[in-house]
């Protein structure tokens, strides 16, 4: 005979006729209220009339087929009804049809999914014993009888319309995010796309966004330039995506705290020198500089470039140095560029190729 406590100092004990369990084993107490079980059972009308059930079993197929409508929706949209630089019409039309197209898309599933479960599948309560969660050869063999069950209940094999719509539905709905993403990628070769800037022989660095030229003796020492390629304020398409390219960050260097790597020195004009913008780590414009460490700092992930050693990283997940443009001066005192950069400006991906 055991005595089991219920923990509370003083409270009452229980008594089992049962063998007294090892130390430190947990003890299951009976359960003192009786299970008081369903209440019988409601049969919906799709239980009762065959035409009602017929009639859901349509409802929940039109919506499995609204959804690959939408999915359809969505595609041609995206096709027929491009976004055009410079009209905004183009953006609102194309936003709301690919809008739509993909809400009818999800909605659709969801809903269809929803009404067949009340309408159709089994309504009865069922209820499931919690135990071990090791998995015998009984509970396994119950569970391929339970998936005979509620597959049977369910009517998924013997309702082929309701699952061929199904499946076609889940089949359709991706297909706009594939599209989309396709179209994310360049059509070109990226590492070509990158490695070609704006940038050429004799353009002036000019400041951003007025596009003023620059001219070296405006630099003075300790300070630092936003710079865009002289004309491409006035670029009429492509402008955002030549600029994202081809922003530079232009700065002055007591010409003796300049480490000038070899076969650079004549990329820089008196101690000015001119660094990509654009994080070599995923992209991000590197926007802060610290002007007594010369250090830049990208906020995105905290990569830091030592300006006075040829912008290498000193800290952060970014693979490689800013590329550095190289630059002199024209006839007038302005800044101007050598040439494009010798090396793909941004994210390093393209490095893996070579
Ligand atoms: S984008 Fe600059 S550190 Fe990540």
């Amino acid at each position: 005979m055991a005595e089991v406590h219920d923990g509370a100092a003083g409270s009452e004990v229980e008594k089992h006729e049962t063998a007294a369990p090892a130390p430190a084993t947990a003890v299951v107490r009976a359960d003192r209220i009786p299970n008081p079980g369903f209440p019988p059972e409601r049969l919906r009308v799709t239980d009762l009339d065959p035409k009602k059930e017929k009639q859901a079993e349509r409802t929940v197929s039109g919506l499995f087929l609204l959804s690959i409508v939408g999915s359809i929706i969505a595609v041609v949209a995206y096709i027929v009804l491009p976004i055009e630089e410079g009209n905004p019409g183009s953006v609102r039309l194309n936003n709301l049809f690919l809008g739509v197209g993909i809400t009818l898309g999800l909605l659709g599933i969801g809903i269809g999914a929803v009404h067949w479960s009340k309408a159709l599948m089994h309504g009865h309560e069922l209820v499931e014993q919690r135990h071990p969660t090791r998995g015998s050869d009984e509970s396994r063999t119950r569970a391929v009888e339970i998936f005979r069950e509620s597959n049977k209940e369910s009517g998924f094999t013997r309702r082929s319309l309701v699952r061929n719509t199904l499946i076609g539905a889940l089949v359709a709905t991706p297909i706009p995010a594939v599209a989309l993403f396709r179209d994310l990628a360049p059509e070109e070769d990226p590492i070509a796309l990158l490695k070609q800037t704006m940038w050429e022989e004799g353009t002036r660095l000019a400041l951003d966004p007025s596009g003023v030229p620059i001219r070296a003796s405006d630099v003075t020492i300790g300070s630092v330039f936003h710079v865009i390629p002289e004309g491409l304020a006035e670029l009429e398409s492509h402008r955002l995506e030549e600029k994202a390219k081809a922003a530079v960050l232009l700065m002055r260097l007591p010409p003796d705290e300049l480490n000038i790597r070899e076969g650079r020195e004549t990329w820089s004009y008196d101690g000015i020198v001119a660094y990509s913008k654009i994080c070599t780590h995923v992209g991000c414009p590197v926007a802060l500089y610290e002007q007594q460490t010369h250090h830049l700092l990208c906020p995105c992930h905290q990569s830091q470039f030592d300006v006075a050693n040829h912008c290498e990283v000193i800290f952060g997940p970014a693979a490689r140095p800013l590329p550095q443009l190289p630059i002199t001066v024209d006839d007038e005192g302005y800044l101007v560029a050598r040439r494009d950069f010798e090396e793909p400006v941004g994210p390093s991906f393209w490095e893996r190729e070579l």
